[in-house]
């Protein structure tokens, strides 16, 4: 199989391995062989350096946005109708490899393959690397697309805050970006025909399939809600149980009623991440506060969903003797991609190319609602993501390297 695509690929082949070792060392923490690049800090640093140093070594012309996202273009950026690849290069808490990094990668690889065959490309074509897509430190998930859409203001972005009580704003400017800068970018967005993100699938769907690539339907509505139980701290050893307002006691309830709703809805729930004051072992907790992740395949369950854990939380809260107070941070809604470049793109790959809807978020569905959007999936043989043994062979994802240099030749030449 790989023998194949080698040929195909020919030198491009051995630049996406040799762009993989580059990367593969950066931002990994050894004890769990996860990556913690999180946005704005010095393991992203290096990502970021490391894809500017991709452009400059192509000739690319580099852009650094307003928002902290950045470009590498072939031709001229001004020239409008361009059609745009990329992904993101940092990562959840210990996240794997393939979350982001391979839709970067593979964009250099299918420019490179594309170019070494001798094809000319007409419109544009421009690598991104969109900042902070996975949240992971300020709590909100594709800050750099959002921005750039214009679906997260200024504003917003100044009352994000991460877990040591650095602004992001503040994190930006460390980082030498200029926080005042950042906003809506309808010039930049002015510049796109369209945008194609290729990423590892993060599920199963694939794996059952004899294919090693498929094209997005759709990205299931999702959001964050942060749950904040607060209660009183006090002696674990002489505090009566009767006495007790255990905010703890709400948090796991609410965790079990997430649980069993969400599986009578046909929908997910998730609590993966939770904090504690004072977070002692001999006291009671005074506040507790959990994540809630969310997600359906429509907005109607999804809100039903959502409304019924609230309620059983507030419920379990009165019994409990705690206060909760329940804060939606972000939202997305459905995103159905372009239908047009989706069928493109299943006629450009073929008509038997599966076509899958998926539960996670991505900043082409962020995209999809200022301009024309669609995804590349490479197959999972696990489905795992989000954690360190998130995996793809590199047969599929040479594959993947050669569906999307298929994409781009014809988008761009024809
Ligand atoms: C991002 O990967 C998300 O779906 O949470
Ligand atoms: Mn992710
Ligand atoms: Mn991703
Ligand atoms: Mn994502």
């Amino acid at each position: 199989m790989t023998e194949a695509y080698e040929e195909e690929l020919g030198d491009a082949a051995d630049g996406y391995r040799r762009m993989w070792r580059e990367l593969l060392p950066v931002g990994r923490f050894q004890e769990t062989g996860g990556y913690r690049r999180f946005a704005w800090t010095s393991a992203d640093a290096e990502c970021r350096a490391w894809f500017a140093e991709q452009a400059a070594a192509r000739g690319l012309t580099y852009e650094l946005d307003r928002n902290g996202n950045q470009w590498a273009w072939y031709g001229d950026p001004d020239a409008g109708d361009a059609v745009v690849t990329g992904s993101h290069l940092d990562s959840v808490p210990d996240g794997g490899a393939y979350d982001g990094p391979l839709g970067v990668i593979s964009s250099f690889a299918a420019l490179d393959a594309l170019l070494a065959s001798g094809a000319r490309p007409t419109r544009p074509i421009a690598i991104t690397n969109f900042v902070d897509e996975e949240g992971a430190r300020f709590g909100v998930a594709c800050v750099g697309s959002r921005l750039t859409a214009g679906v997260l203001t200024q504003d917003q972005a100044f009352r994000l805050r991460d877990a040591d009580g650095i602004w992001l704003p503040d994190a930006m400017a460390a980082a030498g970006q200029d926080p005042d800068a950042i906003g809506k970018d309808e010039a930049r967005l002015a510049r796109v025909g369209a945008y194609v993100e290729l990423h590892v699938e993060q599920g199963r769907s694939l794996d059952a399939t004899p294919h090693a690539v498929g094209v997005a339907s759709a990205i299931w509505p999702h959001g964050r809600w942060r749950f904040d139980f607060h209660g009183e701290a006090n002696h674990a050893g002489t505090t009566r149980l009767e006495d007790r307002r255990d905010p703890m006691l709400t948090y796991a309830n609410t965790v079990l009623a997430a649980r069993k709703k969400a599986k009578l809805a046909g929908a997910l729930a998730t609590f993966g991440k939770v904090s504690v004051e004072p977070n002692g072992t001999n006291a009671i907790a005074s506040l507790v506060r959990g994540w809630l992740d969310s997600r359906a395949a429509d907005e109607t369950t999804l809100t039903a969903l959502v409304d019924e854990i609230t309620a059983a939380a507030t419920e379990r809260a009165e019994r409990d003797g705690v206060r909760a107070e329940i804060v939606r941070e972000s939202y997305t809604p459905v995103v159905d991609f372009d239908d047009a470049l989706r069928d493109r793109l299943v006629s450009i790959l073929g008509p038997d190319t599966p076509v899958l809807p998926t539960g996670a978020g991505h900043d082409a569905g962020i995209l999809s609602g200022v301009i024309p959007t669609a995804m590349l999936f490479v197959r999972n043989p696990t489905g795992v993501s989000h954690s360190p043994s998130e995996s793809a062979t590199e047969p599929d994802c040479l594959a993947g390297v050669a569906a999307l240099a298929k994409v781009l030749e014809e988008m761009t030449c024809r």
